[in-house]
């Protein structure tokens, strides 16, 4: 499958193959401050220091999608807090909606940047930005979905809340054809965002969520949430409405059912 011929009318510049890197995201990171263009995608086999949110690891063994797009946002007026919410929801939903076109399987949305199988997690996304001022210079996307990795080798920790889409489908997954359609849909979701703002975004996050309408537990630092998750807001926070009835509006934080 010729990959870079399929996406000659995106914004996708440059794809970098690399066998091996500590993080995809380091790795673009080091590609935006020599001046990379916006469009510039880093896919690496494995990763050695694989990083995901909250300062935890990210299991990165050969067999699955590591891989960073570098964005230098021009005409998008997006205020500078809802960036970081606006390019996870827009990575997360292109995985959701790539792997349908590829394999059929409905995937969903947990908040705030996991892609999740019957709530057991296929991947993820760490958005990384570099700001001055009131420029942004760059947004590093990075995608970690598990496509071909056996269940059976997980780490123990994660094991029982992980599931790779090979283990969904029950045969080995062409990878090349998930990272085709992930740029795809990320292109058009890049267009969305520049062209009516983040409104629509958080519009399909919302019809892709399994999130809302539960009873959650959020723990942001050391502050721990407890209540009902009843929206997203305009700005991309969880709203949650806590037993005390009062309404919080949560930025970021890792989310756990109850
Ligand atoms: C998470 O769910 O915590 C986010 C996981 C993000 C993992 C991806 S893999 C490619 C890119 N490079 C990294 O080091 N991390 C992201």
């Amino acid at each position: 499958m010729d990959i870079k011929k399929g996406l000659q009318e995106t914004f996708i510049k440059e794809i970098i193959y690399l066998k091996e890197v500590d993080s995809t995201n380091d790795y673009a990171q080091g590609l935006a401050k020599e001046g990379y263009p916006s469009g510039t995608v880093v896919i690496s086999d494995k990763q050695i220091r694989g990083r995901g949110r909250q300062h935890n690891k990210w299991f990165s063994p050969e067999g699955n999608l590591y891989m960073s797009i570098l964005i230098r946002p021009k005409d998008m007026s997006l205020a500078i807090p809802t960036i970081i919410p606006a390019f996870t929801y827009i990575g997360a939903l292109s995985c959701v909606k790539g792997i349908y076109d590829v394999c059929s399987v409905r995937t969903t949305l947990k908040w705030p940047n996991d892609i999740v199988y019957m709530d057991k997690k296929l991947g993820g996304v760490l958005t990384e930005t570099r700001i001055s001022g009131k420029e942004i210079v760059f947004v590093i996307v990075g995608i970690g979905l598990n496509i071909n990795t056996d269940i059976k080798e997980f780490p123990e920790e994660i094991k029982n809340r992980s599931v790779s889409l090979a283990h969904i489908c029950g045969k080995e997954i062409d990878k090349s054809k998930v990272l085709f359609g992930l740029l795809l849909q990320f292109d058009g979701f890049y267009r969305l965002v520049k062209a009516e703002g983040l409104a629509p975004i958080i519009g399909e996050w919302i019809q892709n969520n399994s999130t809302l309408n539960r009873n959650v537990r959020v723990i942001e630092g050391e502050v721990i949430y407890e209540g009902f998750a009843q929206e997203i807001d305009e700005g991309g926070r969880l709203v949650v409405q806590g037993i005390d009835g009062r309404t919080i509006h949560i930025n970021n934080g890792s989310l756990y059912f109850l």
